[in-house]
């Protein structure tokens, strides 16, 4: 645990940019955001972007079952090395029947198309530049497959707070993000959990890829 927090908080000093937080999110978030995950029928792939210290990881572990298949993304060196010790000590991942893989890599690497069920991501989008936000929802939904989930976590009231909030260059920053954030939640998202168990309180936003038919005339 306190190895835990400590990694963080290196991570957190060193790129506060992009780890985005100032914790480790907690259980009860690592439950909301993994609820459509958990409802998984058959043989699934997937993708968890944004690891940290594995606390969505080890949610994800305990639903996955043999069949099924898991991607974990990270960028931090620190973060990777704590996942790759986790996934070679923890009883749960010796357990664990399924397939894994650590992809030491930022999310926009990770190559082809059409592979994901579910992408589960950690990554902390109201801190990024809006450039970088809109290349990675897009490079999420073309991983993504028809009608896949992505979930996702923002803190409540964060990212309206910043916009009253902020000023100058970061003013306009918040405000690119802000317009692409909630085109993406108009158009994808399906249901949000609220979380209160967590520092600071989240929504696990819930979205799919919907292929919309075209209309016959
Ligand atoms: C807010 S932390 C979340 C960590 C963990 N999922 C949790 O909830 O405790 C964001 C994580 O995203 C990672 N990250 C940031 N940009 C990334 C990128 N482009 N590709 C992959 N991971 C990235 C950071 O290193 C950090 O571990």
């Amino acid at each position: 645990m306190w190895k835990e927090v400590q990694t963080f908080w290196q991570a957190t000093f060193a790129s506060f940019d992009s780890v985005g937080a100032i914790a480790p999110s907690s259980q009860a978030l690592a439950q909301a955001i993994t609820q459509q995950v958990s409802q998984k029928k058959g043989r699934v792939r997937v993708l968890e972007v944004g690891a940290g210290t594995g606390v969505f990881t080890r949610k994800l572990i305990e639903i996955l079952a043999v069949e099924d298949h898991l991607d974990i993304c990270e960028l931090h060196p620190p973060f990777i090395q704590y996942l790759q010790e986790l996934t070679t000590t923890s009883p749960a991942f010796i357990n664990f029947k399924g397939t894994f893989r650590l992809l030491p890599m930022p999310v926009q690497n990770i190559s082809g198309a059409a592979q994901y069920d579910y992408i589960v991501s950690g990554l902390p989008l109201n801190a990024f530049e809006p450039q970088l936000v809109e290349d990675i929802l897009t490079h999420l939904l073309k991983l993504l497959k028809p009608n896949g989930w992505i979930s996702y976590f923002e803190y409540i009231g964060v990212r309206r707070l910043k916009m009253v909030l902020s000023f100058g260059k970061d003013e306009q920053r918040i405000h690119g993000v802000n317009h692409i954030v909630t085109h993406f939640i108009r158009r994808y998202e399906m249901y949000h959990i609220p979380v209160w168990h967590n520092l600071p309180p989240a929504y696990a936003r819930h979205c799919q890829k919907r292929i919309l038919r075209r209309r016959k005339i």
